[in-house]
């Protein structure tokens, strides 16, 4: 009990005001009966817009801005962004405040080359602490965006514990990995949660020269995809249950809440059900699901439907034809849709199986063109490295449950039992070594995320490197894991970013 409350103590409170400050947001946070709710077949509660959405499919899709670096030499790409808060137009006619990278929602998109070094100095300019991930990067420990490794905001100080830093900050990125699709995200201790909802997300893609050399749709015809969902206020502010709006010390969302936080209207790449119109052609698209809590079970209607290409961690071995896509939070699907086939003024919704009524729909296209198209889709995308069972040099079972620890009544997300504490361990394994993990989730859905390492499904139709994996209520997954890279502390967690923050989160450390 102590070790539990004295870290949030530490984390949110300090010492003396520790019963004040620690206690009323746990009041805020938990609920000892509500907190299995489930709804359009995701862990949480609807929340629901306090003005009127606009209709769907009018909005241009936008695309987020390529950051260019302020310089390179012959290692090294430097790139400088600022956290801040600014205005946008999510809805027409409506103005929201958003806390963005370079103060835009999503974030401007990172691209960086396979085994060149990206550095990125961050500015903090908001009156919140934060921490950046870099969802995907096999990262030192020193710059992976450990929750408690800070960089100080322009509000007080007092109430956090960690390594604080002041001013900016250069998060260091090797980089020394398969193309893939990325996303950068704050992961700041117990407020991940509506730091993410506010806006801080954005994509970092890494290329490589195998992956060029395919002949897949590239330029304006690789386009990533950000689904993320949000409710708003009547003013236009973003609608989000914290128990402390300001976000400064308190963390924790209202009890209706505490499964995870669902919105009713859907954003793609910071737009409201948006339309892309598009040429008669394949196109590339990176779907990322950036939402706190919610699920999608994707279909394209109109007669098209997907190749996947890669996935979280890069390309597959080879294409799969799929008509359906489940993607949890954080996870990626890399997919081609090939719009030649359709005859010119088509309207090809991308639909939301899991949702209902607005939250069924997602985005559309509109074939508006016709066009020449070189592309293709090789029979043999990427030669991966395939893990076998006999690699595993260990086994270990990760449990995902609420509850397991109790204190005045209140009830947290667990990993093994244990809400989260700095000095907990849950594995430690070698460097350079496979395991065995068996992830199994009670009580709702969980996505299971592990930072720095990779790993790769051995149940289940899904294929490929991955580093997120959705698991329904009751479910597991068996996985082969690969520890490479670098030693040191790294978190595992759950990616329902309410659970996340309610203490779903675990180190493991690669000794
Ligand atoms: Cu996308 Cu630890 O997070
Ligand atoms: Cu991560
Ligand atoms: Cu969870």
């Amino acid at each position: 009990m102590t070790s539990r409350i004295s870290r949030r103590a530490l984390l949110t409170a300090g010492g003396a005001a520790l019963t004040g400050a620690g206690l009323a947001g746990c009041d805020g946070i938990i609920a000892s009966g509500g907190a299995n709710n489930s709804a359009q077949g995701s862990a949480g509660s609807l929340l629901t817009s306090k003005l009127d959405l606009p209709g769907r499919f009018q909005v241009p899709l936008p695309i987020p801005p390529v950051l260019k670096p302020v310089r390179t030499d012959g290692t090294t790409d430097y790139y400088e962004i600022t956290q801040k808060a600014a205005k946008a137009e999510i809805l027409p006619g409506v103005s929201t405040t958003v806390w963005g990278y370079n103060g835009i929602f999503p974030g401007p998109t990172l691209v960086s080359r396979a085994g060149r070094r990206t550095v990125v100095t961050h500015r903090n300019e908001l009156p919140v602490p934060v921490s950046v991930h870099l969802h995907g990067g096999k990262v030192a420990p020193e710059h992976d965006g450990y929750p408690t490794d800070l960089i100080m905001g322009t509000g007080p100080h007092d109430g956090h514990s960690g390594r604080m830093t002041t001013g900016p900050r250069d998060y260091v990125y090797e980089l020394d990995q398969p193309a893939a699709t990325l996303w950068y995200h704050d992961h700041r201790m117990d407020f991940t949660g509506p730091q993410v909802y506010r806006g801080l997300a954005g994509f970092h893609l890494i290329r490589d020269d195998l992956e060029e050399s395919l002949g897949l749709p590239t330029g304006d015809r690789d386009i990533p995809l950000m689904i993320a969902d949000r409710a708003f206020e009547a003013d236009g502010s973003f609608r989000y249950p914290s128990v402390d709006p300001s976000l400064a010390n308190t963390p924790g969302v209202t009890k209706d809440y505490v499964s995870g936080v669902l919105g009713d209207c859907v954003l793609v790449n910071g737009a409201p059900w948006p339309v892309l119109e598009v040429e008669a052609a394949r196109y590339r698209f990176r779907v990322l699901n950036a939402s706190n809590a919610r699920r999608y079970k994707l279909t394209l209607d109109g007669g098209a439907s997907f190749v996947q290409i890669g996935s979280d961690l890069g390309l597959l071995e080879r294409p799969v034809r799929t008509k359906t896509i489940e993607i949890a939070q954080a996870e990626r699907y890399d997919v081609i849709v090939d719009f030649s086939g359709f005859p010119l003024g088509k309207q090809i919704t991308l639909r939301n199986g899991n949702g209902r009524g607005g939250t069924a729909d997602v985005m559309r296209f509109v074939v508006t063109r016709t066009a020449s198209d070189d592309s293709r889709i090789p029979d043999k995308l990427a030669a991966r490295e395939q893990l076998s069972p006999d690699q595993a040099v260990a086994e270990r079972q990760i449990v995902f449950a609420r509850g397991g620890a109790e204190m005045n009544g209140m009830t947290l997300w667990t990993v093994n039992g244990r809400p989260f504490s700095e000095d907990y361990v849950v594995a430690r394994p070698k460097l350079g070594t496979v395991e065995k993990w068996t992830i199994r989730a009670l009580n709702v859905e969980h996505p299971f995320h592990i930072h720095l390492a990779g790993f790769q499904l051995l149940n289940g139709s899904e294929q490929g490197w991955k580093d997120t994996v959705n698991l329904d209520n009751g479910g597991r997954a068996e996985l082969l894991v690969k520890f490479a890279g670098y030693r040191g502390k790294y978190v595992l967690h759950c990616h329902n970013l309410e659970h996340e923050d309610m203490m779903m989160m675990a180190n493991f450390e690669v000794v």
